[in-house]
């Protein structure tokens, strides 16, 4: 998996991407991020990336034209081009912008099925329009909540997308997607010791009973999604004993957190 990343801030992705996961996929082999300074891009002497807004108004706009050689220098031009005659994706050309559709587990996965992506970090007043008209293949937000800038949300995604190339999580990752992990909020976890202060493991954890374990990690599961995230819970596959909890959980029989 190839991520190339056009930002004002290249420095911001050092930390991040030295690291953990990401780290271990790249010396690995798995992926490998290029990060682009949109600034040496910017013709003329100040190399001049923004600009005030037509129309009037604060803030400042990020102008098209570094935006648009960096592309170019980077994919070429007729790709960007083929991409908005067709309308068929070859390499995603995501914008980061708070306007943008939410970004969700089902797009880290469409991402990582293109084995490229392109991440343009705009700055939260604004990009100007014509790099979503010319370019962008697609415009996401990471939440509905204003950043300073679109480098945060560029690390969420390559991190998210990275965790899906295969070989990266080894065998873990077989779990975590046959677990229907993303219809869902994760149960509750523990480790050792099974008291701390006062604060109990619950029994069923404990019991070595594998079938029960399963049942209750399910049941916590549906618990927590009904409280926190209830518009989860319309579109996720629910088997019929899953629906029954649900409608338990409803009506307020709420069996104890320690399993029956
Ligand atoms: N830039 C500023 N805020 C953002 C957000 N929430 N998601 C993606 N890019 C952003």
């Amino acid at each position: 998996m190839r991520f190339d990343i056009l930002t004002l801030f290249p420095g911001l992705f050092r930390g991040v991407f030295e690291e953990s996961i990401v780290r271990r996929a790249i010396d690995a082999g798995l992926v490998t991020i290029a990060i682009h300074n949109i600034r040496d891009y910017a013709p003329g002497k100040h190399r001049i990336t923004d600009d005030a807004p037509y129309g009037g108004g604060g803030g400042m706009v990020m102008k098209v034209e570094p935006i648009a050689y960096a592309l170019e220098a980077i994919l070429g031009e007729d790709l960007p081009l083929r991409q908005k005659r067709t309308g068929l994706v070859e390499v995603p050309i995501v914008l980061l912008t708070p306007a943008g559709r939410l970004f969700s587990q089902a797009m880290a996965r469409e991402f990582e099925r293109y084995g490229r992506l392109v991440l343009i970090c705009g700055r939260y007043e604004g990009v100007d329009e014509r790099v979503s008209q010319l370019f962008a293949t697609h415009e996401v937000s990471i939440g509905d909540y204003v950043l300073s800038g679109g480098e945060i949300a560029a690390m969420a995604i390559v991190e998210a997308v990275t965790r899906l190339v295969p070989g990266v999580l080894g065998d873990m990752r077989a779990i975590v997607e046959d677990s229907h992990s993303a219809d869902l909020l994760e149960h509750p976890h523990y480790t050792r010791p099974p008291e701390f202060r006062g604060a109990k493991v619950p029994e069923v954890l404990l019991s070595g009973d594998h079938a029960e374990i399963a049942r209750w990690r399910r049941r916590e599961a549906l618990r927590r999604t009904l409280e926190r995230r209830p518009d989860l819970l319309e579109k996720a596959s629910l088997s019929d004993q899953d629906r029954l909890w649900v409608e338990a959980l409803r009506r307020g029989e709420t069996p104890s957190q320690e399993g029956e």
